[in-house]
């Protein structure tokens, strides 16, 4: 099957020129002014911006977690993220306690299995060296396109690693390549904070952001960052919500270290006071780290702007706020931490990124699709338009107006944060390796089109035929 996109404006991290744009057997093949080629397929893009596909690196799919199961499964959250314009995600395996990591593989790609609507990797989340997983057998995961081991230093008493754990890690990951990937809050802190609000019958969902002060994330980022150096392992921060956070990686990037940071796109929208939403709505808000006061969003702004966090993602973690979040009716720290986000990134960032005058096209595409690819082994494959990558292209239609609704979206969470948001620009056609997947506002691919993919390592090119052995 052959495509030629005729007469858009190429949107890629550094250019932006209007060109034909020719796909064969999966892979962008020419790209030129005007190219005299036949094809099974033409679609006219003229006044619309060609993109790469959105490539997402945080993301929850099908996870128990927080006494649940998400409620996007593989099927429907690829789906979501299709339609907006998401055609390569990592997820997190979330090695269970006990579990060698071949077992956690498996169980975690027979959940995808036949599902797959667009192409997808894992991380590895560390949690239990004592039993089940060893360091020997984490070492052997990149040479699998597994390249990213992720520990949480939160979620204490379920998920969260001690300092001795987090640091064998980084040590592997400074022998194999690997990225070490952490979630930065102080865990044992917050458990106490935890512990202290309710005893004083402190319940509702506001407690979650009161019991994780800022102090705790920018805290866990310095020591997270500093440890890296000792053990000399890449790091990367993710969902980066705060000033105290951004500050270390600010530091730690002026000084040349290795060290790159994400934040998520709730984190620029979404401030503390949702969460004290009445009658139990600030519910839909508790993720972690929590909404923070307001000024943190132009502080999250400035920093995808100079490079200080470099990518943005959704860590998409959806839930039902009428039968999962309401586990917590009673007690905020039974209420399911996260939110949906995958079908929302690609406009909202570029309505109040672009549209907004805060940061350029080219810019939106690299932090939403390009430096992704770059720091998860998966460029120049994914993450660009250019002869040889794979055709993950979005025709963007830059001047359709929409308003974001749970009532019209894919995700099967029963709400969305950003209910009732007008923005201008979305996804016309998402095309995944040349087939498209949506047009017309339908799912026209079946599950199972996508594709696992084995990734390299940070810094090391994958391209289709080079093998990960
Ligand atoms: O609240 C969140 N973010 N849930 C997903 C797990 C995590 O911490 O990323
Ligand atoms: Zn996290
Ligand atoms: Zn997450």
């Amino acid at each position: 099957m052959s495509v030629l996109i005729k007469g858009g404006r190429v949107i890629t991290a550094a250019d932006d020129y209007v060109a034909d744009v020719f796909v064969e057997d999966e892979r962008i093949s020419l790209i030129g002014e005007t190219l005299d080629v036949t094809a099974d397929r033409v679609i006219d893009a003229a006044g619309k911006y060609v993109l790469p596909g959105g490539v997402d690196p945080h993301t929850h799919l099908d996870m128990p977690f927080g006494g649940t199961v998400t409620i996007d499964d593989v099927e429907s959250g690829q789906t979501a993220a299709a339609f907006g314009g998401t055609t390569m995600h990592v997820d997190f395996i979330i090695q269970p306690k006990g579990s060698t990591f071949a077992e956690a593989v498996d169980e975690w790609r027979a959940k995808a299995n036949g599902k797959q609507v667009i192409d997808m990797g894992y991380h590895m989340a560390v949690t239990d060296l004592k039993e089940g997983g060893t360091l020997e057998e984490l070492a052997t995961l990149p040479d699998q396109g597994i390249t990213s081991y992720k520990l949480f230093m939160a979620y204490k008493g379920a998920i969260m690693v001690d300092d001795e754990t987090l640091f064998r890690v980084m040590q592997v990951a400074s022998d194999t390549g690997a990225l070490v990937m952490v979630h930065a809050e102080h865990g044992d802190a917050i458990d106490v904070l935890v512990r202290e609000a309710l005893e004083r019958g402190e319940t509702e969902p506001k407690y979650h952001a009161l019991t994780r002060p800022p102090e705790t994330e920018g805290e866990a980022t310095n020591r997270a960052i500093q440890l890296a150096r000792v053990a000399g392992c890449k790091l990367y921060v993710v969902h980066v919500s705060c000033a105290e956070s951004v500050e270390p990686i600010q530091i730690a990037r002026e000084k040349g270290w290795d060290v790159w940071g994400e934040t998520c796109t709730q984190y620029f929208f979404v401030d503390y006071t949702f969460l004290e939403r009445p009658n139990f709505e600030g519910a839909k808000y508790v993720y972690t780290p929590p909404p923070r006061d307001k000024a943190n969003h132009d502080v999250l702004w400035t920093a995808v702007k100079n490079d200080v966090l470099s990518v943005v993602s959704t860590d998409h973690c959806a839930f039902l706020w009428d039968g999962q979040k309401s586990l917590g009716r009673d007690d905020f720290s039974k209420i399911p931490n996260g939110a949906p986000g995958l079908e929302n990134r690609v406009q909202m960032i570029h309505e109040f990124g672009v549209r907004g005058g805060r940061i350029t096209l080219n810019r939106m595409v690299e932090l939403l699709s390009t430096n992704p690819a770059k720091y998860f082994g998966l460029y120049p494959r994914k993450g660009t338009i250019a002869v040889g990558s794979d055709a993950d292209i979005v025709v963007f239609d830059p001047e359709k107006r929409v308003t974001i609704s749970s009532a019209t979206d894919h995700s099967k969470s029963d709400y969305n944060l950003y209910e009732g948001t007008e923005v201008t620009g979305t996804p016309e056609v998402v095309l995944l390796r040349g087939n498209v997947l949506v047009e017309d506002g339908e799912l026209v691919a079946q599950p199972g089109i996508g594709q696992y993919i084995a990734r390299s390592r940070f810094g090391e090119e994958l391209r289709p035929g080079l093998a990960v052995a």
